[in-house]
């Protein structure tokens, strides 16, 4: 996620600026810039890669202005460089806007500011804000600022610097984190506690529609519609280190919690406003080349692998299109059938995977179409893509995956729906049912969120457990498969998953008293099967905790500790069961006194084959 700082007051903004963004490192970016009102202008420097570049850009310039804001850019629309990073500004020079978020109608301001005269330097999606103003701008900014928010649509934290109101900074905030630091005789606001934290620990949490007018000695917050909100002072108790994870004790457990967030962004821009149809336009790919598709290959590593696994599953049901799915390592060496007739899929969060990125040209050689899934933008898997489908889910730093693997799940809905609805495999009935669906699926990951304390018995007795088994059937079995992933890599307690039915041809045999089994019981057309293999494990005096949706209450009488999570359409359940399973692996591992955030033994990226 971006990161954003602002300073207004009577002491050297420029320092503080580059210090608040400093502290926002760890947000993971790619390029960074600020702007300071100074000589009566406007004074804008911005620079790809890290901040160093920018303090050379910076370095022996004698600056004195004492308000400014600052930006550090985790790029989602339009790759890293200088003219894409923020602050961005208007035709003249006269609104700098530093933006975290996603302006979902972001195209369509633009053309309309293009048809008014207004000229475009960056591909970003965040210059339309400085547009706007300029456009809309009468002499009151806090006033032009809420005639701005009611044209944008989609997510955004953002600061704004005016030329013509050198006496104030402007924040507002929606769907996107904006905290204001209140110091004595200056003011801050940033996008993280961090930033604020060598300043003050009073702050004005933002919610969402407010907007902060912020002088030197006063802060006053509006809703968007002007009215006044009276905003308490929340003192931050936290030391730094804990800021930075924002209150969590781990960045596994906080990117955990991000997920409804980040399902959100992912899906945003993405679904047409009735809700009818997915729009890729990622992916240009005409009606013709979709048709002329023989079979698709979705390759990866790990935990992408696992979401490749679903994938498979989905994109094959809603398609009617064979699907191979291959752990990279082991694709380009099986001699795989890929020709001009194939679409390869390579799944990859980091997007510098090896094995992947050497799967990817491998498919390129053979002729096939590839689209990269991947969270990074101009990553190396990015760049080397025919097609890229970002997953919008912010950096993410423990080295086990986590909202990574569920917004890869959600554009592989994306791409399956996309594909049926070009290929007319899927009536628009079912189409719209499951994109409805899919909408709720952040919702859903909160409630199941605020109910996972039947996990706290379950890690206090299976602790020290030396095995532990993940079973399912369908999309379950692939589930399981995330689930021991997460559970060994973190606790490193020995877990396996099993496809259920598979058990009685022999692991059942390791199945002796205590031994504890996680089973997943969502598919309902599976359900009774599930069951079955459930009381096999238990007459062997297996220990049983299910996962399995709402209102399913006959598993209660089955299993010791079940884990109910939200209904939803059966082909989007990996979403939601994954969840209580990145749960129990977080608790297991903390609970055994585990690195949770960087395991032994492993990393974040494997650039190496
Ligand atoms: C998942 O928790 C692991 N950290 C690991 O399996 C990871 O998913 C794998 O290395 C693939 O990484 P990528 O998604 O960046 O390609």
């Amino acid at each position: 996620m971006c990161g954003i700082v602002g300073y207004i007051g009577s002491g050297l903004a420029a320092p503080i600026l580059l210090d608040g963004l400093k502290k926002l490192e760890y947000r993971g970016y790619d390029s960074s810039g600020i702007a300071l009102l100074e000589d009566d202008r406007l004074k804008v420097y911005k620079k790809v890669g890290k901040l160093d570049a920018l303090r050379n850009e910076l370095a022996f310039r004698n600056f004195y202005a004492t308000s400014g804001v600052g930006h550090t850019r985790w790029a989602t629309h339009g790759r890293p460089s200088d003219e894409n990073a923020h602050p961005h500004v208007d035709c003249q020079g006269r609104f700098a806007v530093a933006h975290n978020g996603i302006i979902e109608n972001y195209l369509t301001l633009r053309e309309w500011l293009i048809s008014k005269g207004h000229k475009f330097r960056s591909e970003t999606d965040t210059e339309v804000l400085p547009h706007l103003l300029e456009e809309f701008y009468e002499g009151d900014l806090v006033e032009t600022v809420i005639q701005m928010t009611k044209k944008i649509e989609g997510s955004y934290a953002m600061v704004i610097l005016a030329l013509d109101e050198p006496n104030r900074i402007v924040a507002a905030r929606q769907d996107s984190p904006l905290v204001v630091g209140l110091g004595n005789g200056e003011n801050f606001v940033a996008s993280d506690i961090p930033a604020l934290l060598c300043h003050t620990r009073n702050t004005y949490i933002l919610e969402d529609g407010e907007i902060a007018d912020i002088t030197a000695g006063e802060v006053i917050v509006t809703d968007q519609y002007g009215r006044l909100v009276e905003k308490n002072i929340f003192e931050v108790k936290w030391e730094a280190s804990q800021a930075e994870k924002g209150g969590y004790d781990h960045f596994m457990l906080k990117e955990i919690h991000e997920q409804p967030r980040a399902l959100r962004d992912t899906l945003s821009g993405r679904i047409d406003p009735g809700e009818s149809e997915i729009v890729l336009s990622e992916i240009k790919m005409t009606p013709e080349e979709v048709k002329n598709i023989s079979k698709i290959f979705i390759t990866a590593c790990g935990t992408a692998y696992h979401a490749g696994l679903v994938g498979k599953n989905v994109i094959e049901k809603l398609v009617r299109l064979p699907v191979e799915i291959d752990i990279a390592s082991e694709f380009r060496y099986r001699d795989p059938l890929v020709d001009e007739s194939s679409l390869v899929i390579v799944v990859s969060q980091s997007g510098e995977t090896a094995d992947t990125l050497a799967a990817l040209r491998e498919s390129r050689r053979r002729g096939a179409k590839v689209i990269a899934v991947t969270n990074v933008v101009d990553s190396s898997i990015a760049r080397e893509a025919d097609y890229v489908l970002y997953t919008w889910a912010g950096p993410e730093i423990a080295v086990a995956s986590t909202k990574a693997y569920t917004t890869q799940l959600t554009c592989m809905y994306l791409i399956g729906l996309y594909l049926a609805q070009i290929r007319g495999t899927v009536p628009g009935t079912e189409r719209k049912a499951i994109i409805r669906e899919l909408k709720k699926l952040g919702d859903k990951v909160s409630v199941i969120l605020n109910n996972c304390a039947a996990i706290d018995s379950f890690v206090d007795t299976y602790k020290n457990a030396p095995n532990a088994f993940f079973i399912g059937r369908g999309l379950d079995q692939t589930v399981a498969m995330e689930g021991a992933l997460k559970l060994k890599e973190i606790s490193y307690i020995h877990a396996e998953s099993y496809a259920a039915g598979e058990l009685k041809h022999g692991t059942l045999a390791l199945i002796v008293e205590g031994v504890p089994v996680i089973a997943l019981a969502t598919q309902q057309d599976l359900f009774e099967k599930m069951v079955s293999n459930i009381k096999e494990v238990k007459a062997r005096d297996a220990t049983v905790m299910a996962v399995a949706m709402a209102g399913i209450e006959e598993i209660e009488k089955v299993v010791d500790h079940v884990l109910h999570i939200p209904n939803t359409h059966p082909l989007l359940a990996p979403v939601l069961t994954v969840v209580p399973l990145q749960i129990l692996a977080y608790r297991m591992a903390v609970a055994r006194g585990c690195d949770v955030d960087q395991p032994r033994n492993l990393a974040k990226s494997v650039t190496v084959e």
